[in-house]
């Protein structure tokens, strides 16, 4: 359909509704998001399409809408908020965000659906067999066998509307053998092939394709793609429809993956989609987690081959983040948010006290924060695991990590070299020359040599996407960099009167000011804040003006331009406090307070201290340096105020909420509290209390909650101890406390 030498076109899985992002989800999307920044150095911006979104269909998004009390659209929006948000906080530059609930997909599913019926390749039939919920899937065995998910499978006999999958078994052999359809890593394509091989030792008949590729025939099994057992998903549509007498959805896998189609306009006849199919369609990279594999490279390109459509060139699949020894998700409930991780290194970057101007509000500040961390996340998810294997994440990695690599390693090294050309040099950058002493000319001629090399194997690690190796050779370069810095020692060129170590002194920093240049271009796709704001201190301006005109893309030694002026200068990677990592723990642990647009999730995964417990600081007594400090205006925004409880009780079917009614004297409110587990309703009732009055009500269960309570957190724990008055005390309901 298009030229694929002159576009890219990208995409992460969409991400299922019925849990809360985590930092895995965000590894993907960050990996896809620096893939697509270096596209478009390349190829420029026009040229490169970044998709990502939603899953929003199916029956465990519909049981876990009906846990909450509330529809599966409402359930939809607020997740599919959520993971917008996040992705909009940490600076993602997807091109577009599909939802599988919006009418653009729906007409292209049951587009698809049709094609794929009138062409013969769906029939009707009726299955008994084990289905796993949590995976959306039939599964072999007898009933109670344990899903791919850890949980029992459901019998379910349905008629349903099937594939004809085996039929393209020989054909996405061959397909993946010549490299045709490319999946990567290695062990992941030889994991597919042997799957739609199935096993040649089995004394099973085998055949061979029509490349001569020995396979067994009947070992790929038609797929049943349509559920009749619930509705939430899209209709089948006519004529298929008419054929049965029950309403059937369309399988939610068929649905899902077919955004990547439909969010590029298949399926619509506008001129406009038409046109951005044709350029866009075949994807060039569907980046996904190594468990949605056979999805993504056996199910996927034999729906397409069945319509008709090209196949995307390649699939490529990374490994897990785990976290404490196992996958990170939802149901193992050992999950890390992103969120955590950019309240915590944002704090690194506090607001200047006396930060000039309207410009610099809090919006703006807070917005400057989030992306700071997030290239901290950024740099440590790519720098730590290399793509398509597991690894682990924990926070004392992070934070010494990001020490010792970006505070002491790149932050460190631009600091010095720029502040010695600000000192010593009016802020100029000096011409580009080979220092007079023979050892530092000949360390001088190396570090070109090493740019030089750096720069073309990176083009390679990029396109390969093998970032973990960009990341070390960057890494490797910088070492080199500051081993030339201290062997020219210019701060003691600079003390001296004589000619020669003047002239060494401004060859030393632009050699090294040089070396800086390339390196933060090299870096600019992962780390876009950061990068940017080097290159305002090297006086080069916009960076993203740089990556535009293609300054960053064609990177020669010696590109910048003597007389240049750096710009302000200050510090870019504050160190972090080991504090942080016990602030990080903490808030994951029992501190996080839900915002109001994670409603969904906290009607998830209520923890007692979640309501009890939100300082923002760790819930220990202990307060440790990075604990931010704040000006009494901003303490006078919480209106905190003496209640009483007036009823409190159970929440069904949530054992760690309770619902209380608190009287403030002024009104009457409904609070839901994780203190389930540590207070009995009973004890509760007629105390008096403390509540922050003005925080943003939020739905937890399908009940709204106006307000928190206020508790000590104590012991590990974290057993929440509410805060009260003595007996005698005289009190009003409603009164402030300030
Ligand atoms: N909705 C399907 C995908 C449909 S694509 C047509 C789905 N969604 S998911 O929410 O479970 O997200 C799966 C993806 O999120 C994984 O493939 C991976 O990209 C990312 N990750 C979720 N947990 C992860 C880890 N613990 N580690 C790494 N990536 C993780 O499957």
């Amino acid at each position: 359909m298009s030229d694929t030498a002159k576009k890219f076109y990208l995409t992460t899985p969409i991400y299922y509704v019925n849990a809360r992002p985590h930092i895995g989800h965000a590894y993907t999307t960050i990996t896809a998001d620096v893939i697509a920044r270096r596209q478009r150095l390349l190829l420029g911006k026009e040229n490169v399409w970044f998709l990502t979104g939603t899953d929003e269909h199916g029956q465990k998004v519909q049981r876990s809408a009906e846990a909450a009390g509330i529809t599966p659209q409402q359930f939809t929006d607020e997740v599919s908020a959520q993971f917008r948000g996040l992705w909009q906080r940490m600076g993602i530059t997807y091109d577009d965000y599909i939802r599988t609930t919006e009418p653009r997909h729906t007409r292209g599913v049951q587009k698809l659906f049709a094609d794929l019926y009138e062409r013969g390749h769906i029939y009707l039939d009726t299955y008994t067999g084990q289905y796993s919920v949590g995976e959306e899937m039939f599964v072999d065995g007898p009933p109670g066998t344990i899903g791919p998910d850890g949980k029992p499978t459901e019998t379910v006999t349905e008629e349903n509307f099937y594939f004809r999958l085996s039929a393209f078994q020989s054909q996405i052999i061959d397909l993946i053998e010549s490299g045709e359809f490319c999946v990567e890593p290695e062990a992941r394509r030889n994991e597919v092939l042997s799957f739609l091989r199935g096993d040649l030792n089995s004394g099973a008949e085998t055949k061979l394709s029509a490349k001569g590729n020995p396979y067994v025939s009947g070992a790929l099994k038609d797929l049943s793609i349509s559920r009749s057992s619930f509705d939430w998903g899209i209709p089948v549509p006519e004529p298929a429809a008419s054929t049965t007498q029950k309403k059937h959805v369309i399988y939610v896998w068929l649905d899902a993956l077919a955004n990547y189609m439909t969010a590029v306009g298949y399926g619509s006849d506008k001129p406009e989609d038409i046109a951005q199919l044709q350029k866009f369609w075949p994807a060039d990279l569907h980046l996904v987690g190594k468990e949605i594999i056979r999805f993504h490279c056996v199910y996927w390109p034999a729906f397409l081959l069945a319509a008709g459509v090209p196949l995307p060139k390649k699939v490529q699949a990374h490994g897990w983040l785990l976290f404490e020894e196992s996958k990170m998700s939802k149901s193992r409930g050992n999950i890390v948010r992103t969120e955590t991780i950019l309240d915590a290194f944002g704090s690194l970057k506090p607001k200047p006290i006396d930060a000039p101007g309207p410009e610099l509000n809090d919006d703006v500040w807070k917005r400057e924060q989030d992306l700071f961390a997030s290239d901290v996340l950024r740099y440590f998810l790519l720098r730590e695991i290399p793509f398509g294997q597991d690894g682990s994440f924990s926070f004392d990695a992070l934070v010494q990590r990001y020490n010792s690599d970006l505070a002491n390693g790149y932050g460190n090294l631009v600091s010095r070299t720029l502040s010695m050309i600000e000192k010593n040099l009016e802020g100029t950058h000096p011409a580009l020359r080979l220092p007079e002493t023979t050892t530092l000319s000949e360390a001088a001629q190396k570090l070109e040599a090493s740019a030089t090399t750096l720069v073309a194997s990176i083009a390679d690690d990029f396109s390969a996407t093998r970032l973990t190796r960009v990341l070390t050779n960057v890494a490797a370069f910088i070492t080199e960099v500051d081993g030339f810095f201290s062997l020219s020692a210019p701060w003691k060129l600079a003390k001296s009167e004589d000619f020669t170590a003047r002239e060494d002194l401004r060859a030393v920093l632009a050699t090294t000011a040089e070396a800086i240049r390339i390196i933060t271009a090299l870096l600019y796709p992962i780390l876009p804040y950061s990068t940017a704001k080097v290159w305002e201190q090297l006086g080069l301006g916009d960076i993203e003006a740089a990556a535009k005109n293609g300054t960053l893309s064609n990177l020669t030694w010696g590109g910048l331009e003597p007389g240049t002026k750096l710009g302000p200068l200050g510090p870019i990677f504050p160190r972090a406090d080991k504090g942080l990592i016990q602030i990080m723990t903490d808030t994951e642990q029992n501190g996080t307070t839900p915002k109001p647009e994670e409603t969904a999730v906290a009607t998830e995964q209520p923890t007692a201290a979640v309501e009890a417990a939100p300082a923002p600081a760790p819930a220990t007594e202990e307060v440790t340096e990075t604990t931010p400090t704040i000006a009494i205006d901003d303490f006078v925004k919480i209106d905190l105020r003496v209640a009483r409880i007036l009823i409190a009780e159970r929440i069904p079917k949530a054992d760690k909420l309770l619902r209380l009614e608190v009287d403030l004297g002024y009104e009457k409110r409904q609070i839901l509290s994780g203190i389930a587990q540590w207070y009995a309703p009973e004890d509760l009732i007629g105390r008096r209390i403390i509540i922050v009055a003005n925080l943003a009500p939020r739905k937890m269960r399908g009940l709204e909650s106006h307000g928190m309570l206020l508790a000590a957190s104590h012991g590990e724990d974290g057993k929440p101890i509410l805060a009260t008055f003595a007996e005698g005390d005289e009190i009003e309901l409603g009164s402030r406390l300030k």
